[in-house]
């Protein structure tokens, strides 16, 4: 496996992305991934929010944005898989370059701007999925989407997809699509949740949706949230998404370029969200999410409330290994 590590430090990282993933559908189809990932020893079998989980341990949205390796990734001993994000209508996304190591910080800057297929694309892929674990599906608005249009496409998306998702997560919490962030204040929230409770109410459905949050919100709109979500569709929060503040990246030219941070430096402002939100609400069910590295990170998550983890920055910079570096007992 360490040859994907290889390929990714080599190459432009969007297209070592690509090419990492594809080998590993390659390796899938061969039957190979197996031979080549470890087996995951702990026994960590658990029910969350009605869904079964094998281990804590899932992928970030982003990471599979089209369900195109479900399969495949499922394999490598995730827990769970969080494919998307995904829009009604496919979109390009940003121009290239929009992906940028900072491998001297273990981070990674990124303006992808919700590049994907398209909901109805995503479906076919979860309707012909082999792997059996969970798969949460997290959802989006178009760029060319305004106003209250913004909050019809969380509604096309849920309702499209909701009999192929375990989960879904509402993506309100990208900075690469202007002013979606708007979405975390108080009267555009409280929109939002009153339109998907609706919505919920007419499709039926009794699936766990999360709201997937910023990490750099303030005190005062987390409290908002909390209340907002109390008695409504919402089930748990996912925190969080990337930071636009790139104080913590040591290189200077890096520090100006435009987009979202992930990685090592994002763990303790995550981590923190985390542990205010479980000290305002002991109950809340909470996805963690931001700089888990290692096994160290990965605990310090769930010790500080999350029933969940999950990895996408660790994983591209430390390879599939670490996985089972994590889950090891
Ligand atoms: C290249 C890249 C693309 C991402 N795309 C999405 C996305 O489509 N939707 C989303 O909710 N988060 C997306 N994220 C954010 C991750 O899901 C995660 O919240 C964030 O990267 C923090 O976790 P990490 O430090 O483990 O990477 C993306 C992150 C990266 C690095």
């Amino acid at each position: 496996m360490n040859f994907f590590l290889k390929i990714f430090k080599l190459l432009p990282p969007e297209l070592a992305h690509t090419i990492s993933l594809n080998s590993l559908n390659i390796l899938y189809n061969l039957g190979l991934v197996r031979l080549f990932s470890k087996q995951i020893l702990t026994n960590d079998d658990f029910n969350f929010l009605g869904m079964n989980f094998k281990n804590r341990l899932g992928t970030a949205a982003g990471l599979d944005k089209n369900g195109d390796f479900i399969n495949s990734l499922g394999e490598l001993g995730f827990g769970f898989l969080e494919v998307g994000t995904v829009t009604p209508i496919a979109q390009k996304g940003n121009s290239k370059p929009r992906v940028f190591r900072a491998y001297e910080d273990q981070a990674i800057i990124n303006r992808l701007g919700f590049n994907n297929k398209g909901i109805d694309y995503l479906v076919v892929n979860l309707r012909k999925r082999k792997y059996k674990g969970i798969v949460g599906v997290n959802i989006g608005a178009n760029k060319s989407s305004k106003g209250t249009e913004r909050i019809n496409d969380y509604l096309i998306c849920l309702e499209k997809v909701h009999k192929y998702a375990d989960y879904i997560s509402i993506n309100i919490s990208s900075p690469n699509t202007p002013n979606l962030r708007d979405l975390h204040n108080k009267d555009h929230l409280n929109q939002l949740i009153i339109s998907l409770d609706n919505k919920v109410s007419e499709i039926n459905t009794k699936i766990p949706i999360f709201l997937k949050i910023s990490p750099d919100e303030s005190d005062e709109v987390l409290d908002n949230i909390i209340e907002l979500i109390e008695y409504s569709s919402i089930s748990g929060i996912i925190a969080t998404n990337t930071t636009i503040d790139k104080s913590y990246i040591t290189n200077e030219k890096l520090r100006k370029i435009e987009g979202g941070l992930s990685g090592k430096p994002l763990k303790e402002i995550s981590t923190s969200k985390i542990s205010y939100l479980k000290t305002k609400n002991k109950d809340l069910n909470l996805i963690g999410v931001g700089g888990v590295m290692n096994k160290e990170d990965y605990q310090s998550k769930i010790d500080s409330g999350a029933s969940l983890v999950q990895i996408y920055t660790g994983f591209i910079i430390n390879g599939p290994g670490v996985v089972h570096k994590i889950l090891q007992d």
